[in-house]
């Protein structure tokens, strides 16, 4: 190797590999070249590395376990989108060097590597990152971090929701969200408001749940002051409050009978009555609607209307419970412990012990008890990496752990 070919600009380089003898070689050369390298032995590792330090280039070997280098691949890409990944991969299995690539990677090299190979291709990346940031100076591209509504995960059922979703949010078609609690339902209903043309004006939320059948009449369709119902000061009512925005009608199957067939009305002209009131006001409302319910059971018990249901079910979302997207909790747990690190006075990070053992919960609070564990773990571990211990989490016999949910391996063999 001649010193013409060192690379123009140098970079920081994560080596990911669970073969201590290959990631030396590989770290030795760049290291030779100039670059700054860092070296992780697993995919958790890897990741809770990502959190805190600027990587401009990822090498990760694809065979590894528990995470293997595609669900790294994809994990990396949510906490920095504008990362370039190589793969790195034995010569028997390009399908997934391929795969890869498809799903994001910049770019593959087949091991045993040849070094003007391997440095060629660095170098390239590292072109296409230096690229990236100047494009994303100028226009504002490129944001490493996500937005308050953005969604975290990037596992096939995500996906797939966040395909919807982009599909369903240019329209004023009705959105019913269903997922069980703490899935992200109002997260989801965020995110299609601020997808959408309305994104300038008020996102509006109405909890169905929360009060009794009067007040909640009066707070979604507004009242004058001192009609026969003793109103103490007049309300403008929600309806009228989200007008040319976005009104999202949460947990909307606790609504009383009298109350759907005041909602269905409201939805199918397009008007608003306040208590006690026979005008109608014109309103411009896209509604979302949420429940943790089975709804069509609802429906069938005959408990919630079904000219509502249909009314409401235009286009239906379903959020996933964390347990069917274990490949997420890595990401989630990462996208949580830096926020925690925001407020707090010592950044922490995942052990890849934690990052294990959190995978191996069932989670039935799903993503919002991840949240809370993730928040409290950061604020009570004592050490700067936190272990599996500080998140007092019940151990599960394995057996019994494997029989109630999908094993990591299964959950990986959809990803
Ligand atoms: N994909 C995600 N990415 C980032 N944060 C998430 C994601 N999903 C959920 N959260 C967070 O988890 C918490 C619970 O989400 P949310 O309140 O949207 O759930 P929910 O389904 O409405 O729950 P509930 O049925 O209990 O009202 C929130 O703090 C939310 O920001
Ligand atoms: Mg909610």
């Amino acid at each position: 190797m001649n010193d013409a070919s060192l690379p123009a600009n140098r970079g920081c380089i994560l080596v990911v590999d669970a073969q201590r003898n290959t990631r030396a070689i590989t770290a030795n050369l760049l290291r030779a070249r100039g670059h700054t390298v860092l070296e992780a032995l697993s995919g958790e590792q890897a990741l809770a590395t990502l959190a805190k330090s600027e990587v401009h280039l990822l090498l990760t070997r694809l065979q590894m376990r528990p995470m293997d280098g595609l669900t790294l691949l994809k994990c990396a890409l949510e906490v920095a989108p504008s990362l370039q990944v190589i793969v790195t991969t034995a010569s028997g299995s390009i399908e997934s060097a391929v795969e890869s690539m498809r799903r994001g990677a910049f770019d593959y090299v087949t091991l045993p590597f040849k070094e003007g190979e391997m440095l060629h291709r660095v170098e390239r990346a590292l072109e296409q990152t230096r690229r990236q940031a100047t494009i994303g100076q100028h226009a504002g591209k490129f944001s490493e971090r996500p937005g308050p509504s953005a969604l975290v995960g990037r596992s096939p059922a995500m996906r797939e929701l966040t395909s919807l979703l982009q599909r369903a949010a240019p329209s004023d078609a009705t959105v019913l969200v269903q997922g069980e609690s703490g899935t992200g339902k109002e997260l989801v209903a965020r995110a299609v408001h601020a997808a959408s043309p309305r994104k300038n004006k008020p996102f509006v939320l109405a909890n169905c749940a929360a009060v009794s059948e009067a007040q909640l009449e009066s707070e979604l369709f507004g009242q004058p002051r001192g009609t026969r119902t003793g109103a103490a000061r007049a309300r403008r009512g929600l309806f009228k409050e989200a007008d040319g925005g976005t009104l999202f009608l949460d947990e909307v199957t606790e609504l009383t009978p009298a109350l759907q067939s005041r909602l269905l009305r409201t939805l199918q002209d397009g008007e608003v009555r306040r208590v006690g009131e026979s005008t109608p006001q014109r309103v411009d409302v896209r509604i979302i609607a949420a429940t943790h319910r089975d709804i069509e059971q609802e429906v069938r018990e005959k408990r919630f209307r079904q000219d509502l249901f249909y009314c409401l079910n235009v286009v239906p979302l379903r959020v996933p419970p964390l347990r069917e997207r274990v490949e997420d909790i890595p990401v989630l747990a990462e996208h949580f412990l830096q926020r925690a690190n925001a407020r707090g006075p010592r950044p922490k990070r995942l052990s890849g012990a934690a990052v294990e053992c959190l995978m191996d919960h069932g989670f039935p609070g799903n993503v919002r008890e991840l949240e809370n564990l993730v928040r409290r773990a950061a604020a009570l571990a004592e050490g700067d990496e936190l272990q599996p211990e500080d998140f007092l989490l019940p151990r599960l016999p394995p057996r019994r752990a494997a029989s109630k949910r999908p094993t990591k391996r299964r959950a990986r063999a959809s990803v």
